[in-house]
């Protein structure tokens, strides 16, 4: 019989806290929903006590998804729990995270607490989240490092106390397949009221075994998967879930398992979330990487030719990658790309429809052919704005070979024209340092890079651009146009406009800038 395994995706809270893939209230909140839309059982929006961005993110993603369960992570004590039931008492299916090491190295050096004192914690901590929701699941960090017989004494301790799911981390990435089934076959037979309640792993990537290790969970009768799009995550990652989830799908015949995700939804999420971070994925990653579909060699594609399946395991179409087709011209109307958006799968409101199409038109006038790829990218920018402090309205570049590069730009200031020059290393560099001398705040450039959306001497630039802040915040911009210097203008000012939006949201997570024209 196949197993129906649940999806618990922490791409919102083990995956933001890595490097340079932190997210804003609104890139979080997109992300959830388009989770949502890939039918993950329970999203883990953050851990509520963190800060108060993360506390609201959680409460905002509870209080909006309505088809999901909603997590916040708390460790075991009774502040933590407090804030995590305060972020998530609206949502339709909450459930608290808790957690604490069980790892003699890590009880020793981190908590400096015995085993009889984790032990006691632990229990008194899920009866006391267990007092606001019924849904508790505990987490022993550094399960694959702990001592089987503690762990099944403590197991059975907080089963009883009311946890409903038991999670046993791969917190460091050190075990591999067979020795994790045999672990997690070992607790199990030490702790029998494991066969009542949920098992579930959660597995990170450090010796590239996070994906196969949660397979062997899997063997070992555990039925919630934690994982991340893309595979982001503390240090290399958690288990990727475009791959388990993949797996699954392809090999049923022996896995005897599967999920409830909508697998076409796969590329638009991967996508989503790095444009959102500007972390790409390699090009040879599994499910999502450029080449994952792409057959060079000619032996191959002759295969390929004849037969699909002499090369191909899986076909592209049920990831959602779409072929690039050519789309509408710019004599095409509302009706005809409004019926468009549909097919790609987005749901958006007749306002939203209005506001693509006129960008839709923009882009039409200067690119001969529009491909999905440039609708997609299109709604995908759209999607994650932020109030427009600044815009650009005009520029004018001065470059070549034998001159000093000279950028003279000129923005809107909530509403005012701000017009500065600056010299720069190139057209790119000259322009940036005409912007920042526009914001007045010294900014570094930590990134940048450009590509195009689709072949062709008219493709659509994206343009990315990192910068930090005096403080060392990282805000991530994306700029789209068929002008290279123009994408980039476009990323450097929406960076920017991300800083301004975090900077004035006040603690609790509401904006004060709540008039302001919302755009890119
Ligand atoms: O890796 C880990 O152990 C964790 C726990 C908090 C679940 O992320
Ligand atoms: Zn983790």
């Amino acid at each position: 019989m196949t197993k129906m395994i649940k999806i618990f995706d922490t791409t919102l809270r083990d995956g933001e806290q890595s490097p340079g893939c932190s997210m804003n209230l609104k890139e979080k909140i997109e992300m959830a929903k388009q989770l949502e839309r890939m039918k993950v059982d329970i999203i883990e929006a953050g851990f509520a006590i963190s800060s108060p961005g993360d506390f609201m993110s959680v409460k905002t993603i509870a209080e909006t998804l309505k088809d999901c369960t909603v997590a916040s992570l708390a460790r075991t004590a009774e502040k933590d729990i407090d804030r995590a039931w305060e972020a998530l008492s609206n949502a339709v299916s909450p459930k608290i995270h808790t957690f604490i090491a069980t790892s003699p190295i890590h009880m020793e050096y981190k908590l400096m607490m015995t085993p009889d004192e984790v032990y006691e914690r632990s229990v008194a901590m899920v009866k006391y989240a267990k007092k606001y929701c019924s849904d508790i699941e505990w987490s022993a960090e550094d399960a694959t490092r702990s001592d089987p017989v503690f762990l099944a004494r403590i197991i059975e301790g907080v089963i009883k106390a009311g946890a409903t799911t038991i999670n046993l981390p791969d917190t460091v990435g050190y075990t591999t397949p067979d020795e994790y089934y045999d672990f997690l076959m070992k607790v199990q037979e030490l702790a029998p009221s494991m066969s009542n309640i949920t098992l579930s792993s959660h597995c990170h990537n450090d010796l590239g075994l996070a994906v196969a290790n949660s397979l062997a969970a899997v063997k070992a009768g555990a039925t919630q998967i934690e994982c991340t799009v893309n595979g982001i995550g503390e240090r290399a990652g958690n288990a990727a879930m475009e791959e388990f989830v993949m797996a699954l799908h392809t090999r049923k015949d022996i896995l005897k398992a599967e999920t409830r995700i909508v697998t076409t939804e796969i590329a638009r999420s991967s996508n989503l979330l790095s444009r959102i971070t500007g972390v790409k994925v390699q090009p040879n990653k599994a499910i999502v990487g450029e080449n994952a579909f792409a057959h060079e060699a000619g032996i191959h594609q002759h295969g390929v030719l004849q037969n699909k399946e002499t090369y191909e395991i899986m076909k592209p179409e049920s990831v959602g990658l779409s072929q690039n087709n050519l789309v509408l011209g710019k004599h095409s109307g509302k009706h005809a790309f409004r019926d468009k958006v549909k097919q790609l799968g987005y749901d958006l409101s007749e306002d939203d429809v209005d506001r693509m199409f006129a960008k839709f038109k923009e882009l039409a006038d200067k690119k001969k052919q529009v491909y999905d790829r440039d609708i997609e990218a299109l709604i995908a920018k759209d999607s994650v704005q932020v109030p427009k402090t600044y815009s650009l309205q005009n520029f004018v570049i001065n470059s070549g070979n034998t001159i000093t590069s000279t950028a003279v730009i000129r923005m809107l200031h909530d509403g005012k024209p701000i017009e500065k020059v600056s010299r720069g290393e190139g057209p790119i560099n000259a322009s940036f340092k005409a912007i920042e001398k526009i914001v007045g705040t010294p900014l570094k450039l930590e990134d940048y890079q450009l590509q195009s959306v689709t072949e062709g001497n008219d493709a659509l630039g994206d343009a990315l651009v990192k910068i930090s802040d005096p403080e060392g915040n990282l805000y991530a911009g994306r700029g789209l146009s068929t002008d290279v210097i123009e994408a980039s203008i476009h990323a450097y000012i929406n960076a920017v406009n991300k800083m301004i939006y975090e900077k004035t949201l006040k603690p609790n997570g509401v904006n004060k800038e709540t008039d302001k024209e919302i755009s890119n």
